[in-house]
């Protein structure tokens, strides 16, 4: 064997398609989630005869095909039919009934959005879908601010499906009353994958993304035992990329047990959650609880205002507490000589 049999040439490359490794690329197929697939299809279906549909409100762990499945079945109505309008809204970024009305106007296709306000937008948007009707997906809906849009959409649309999901299923509970007894959805859970799903879906998504035969099978078990513990495809997905990333560095062909650890030496949570769930201010605050792991949430705020935070201390610790419960931080309550008080720590991922 000769000394640079194993280098990759200028121009080489492991990846076949790297796009397949991001968050939001949709496979052709969702294989383990057929059973759950069926059952939206099952909620919106009455549409197809003009009826109106089911609501429902999706919920399981993070990393589990919850928003793939969701955008899958958005994906096959727009390929069946045009007399069912699709939105899909994710309430991290759109997160009051303002911004929701603005984006259903500009899914629509509708752009004389200036100088309206929320009760002339939600008659611009009764007036279209009325015509027809429409499936609207509300993704991290437990992330939005407010939630009148809720009760709007249920009010104004005759026929819809409105489709929310979440983490967190106690989310309904604590759902004005109002909002609850139109909305009766029917709840979805979705269920953990079990190892052998992770690995299956996993190696689909290695087929994709890959050159024939580049990885190693201990280096691809390694990712797939991580992905299995952290019980998150994203982490899997991660892996694979940093891992191949690292093995290119190196001017490897092949992807070995190395280059995963070596990948895994800089996992952390931020890097697993899409980083596109989090908007610039979020992030910003993130780098912050970053820098200073372990404050007190009183001198995080210094330190983030001596970095060019603008935000007053409440909506600081609003940010705070939405990354805790996006799972970026974690938050620990202390009761020390000068009364209680927030620790805001980094998450670190145990693996
Ligand atoms: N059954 C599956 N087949 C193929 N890919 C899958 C499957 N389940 C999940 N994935 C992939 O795993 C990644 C995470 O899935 P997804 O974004 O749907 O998670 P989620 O349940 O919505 O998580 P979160 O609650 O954090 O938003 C995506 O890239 C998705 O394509
Ligand atoms: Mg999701």
């Amino acid at each position: 064997m000769g000394l640079f049999d194993d280098v990759l040439g200028a121009g080489e490359s492991l990846f076949r398609n790297e796009d397949a490794l991001e968050y939001e690329f949709l496979p052709k197929l969702l294989p383990f989630r057929e059973n759950e697939q069926r059952e939206l299809a099952r909620c919106v279906s009455p549409l197809f005869q003009g009826r109106n549909g089911r609501n429902v409100l999706i919920h399981g762990a993070p990393g589990i095909g919850k928003s793939a499945a969701a955008r899958f079945v958005l994906r096959e109505l727009e390929e069946k039919s045009d007399e069912i309008a699709v939105v899909y809204i994710n309430c991290w970024q759109t997160n009051t009934s303002y911004k929701v009305f603005l984006e259903v106007c500009d899914q629509l296709g509708y752009k004389f959005t200036q100088n309206k306000n929320s009760t002339e937008l939600i008659k611009v948007i009764a007036s279209m879908i009325n015509k027809k009707s429409a499936v609207i997906v509300f993704d991290e809906i437990d992330k939005a601010e407010e939630f009148d849009f809720l009760y709007s959409l249920i009010e104004e649309l005759y026929k819809k499906s409105l489709i929310l999901i979440t983490n967190y299923k106690s989310w309904l509970i604590e759902l004005d009353e109002r909002i609850k007894s139109r909305l009766t959805p029917e709840l979805i859970e979705f269920k953990q994958y079990t190892d052998k799903e992770t690995a299956g879906i996993l190696k689909e998504r290695q087929q994709y993304a890959f050159v024939p035969g580049v990885w190693e099978e201990a280096a691809f078990t390694l990712v797939c035992q991580r992905a299995a513990a952290a019980k998150d495809i994203r982490t899997g997905l991660y892996l694979m990329r940093q891992a191949a990333l690292r093995a290119e560095d190196a001017a490897s062909k092949k992807v070995a047990e190395e280059h995963v650890k070596q990948a895994l030496s800089t996992m952390d949570e931020f890097t697993i959650k899409s980083s596109a769930d989090l908007n610039d201010e979020e992030k910003f605050i993130y780098e912050v609880v970053k820098k200073h792991d372990g404050k007190k949430i009183g001198d995080l705020y210094n330190a983030y205002k001596k970095d060019g935070g603008q935000a007053s201390y409440k909506t600081f610790q609003r940010k705070i507490a939405a990354l805790d419960e996006g799972r970026f931080i974690t938050l620990e309550r202390k009761t020390g000589d000068g009364g209680n008080t927030t620790i805001v720590n980094r998450k670190i991922t145990e693996f």
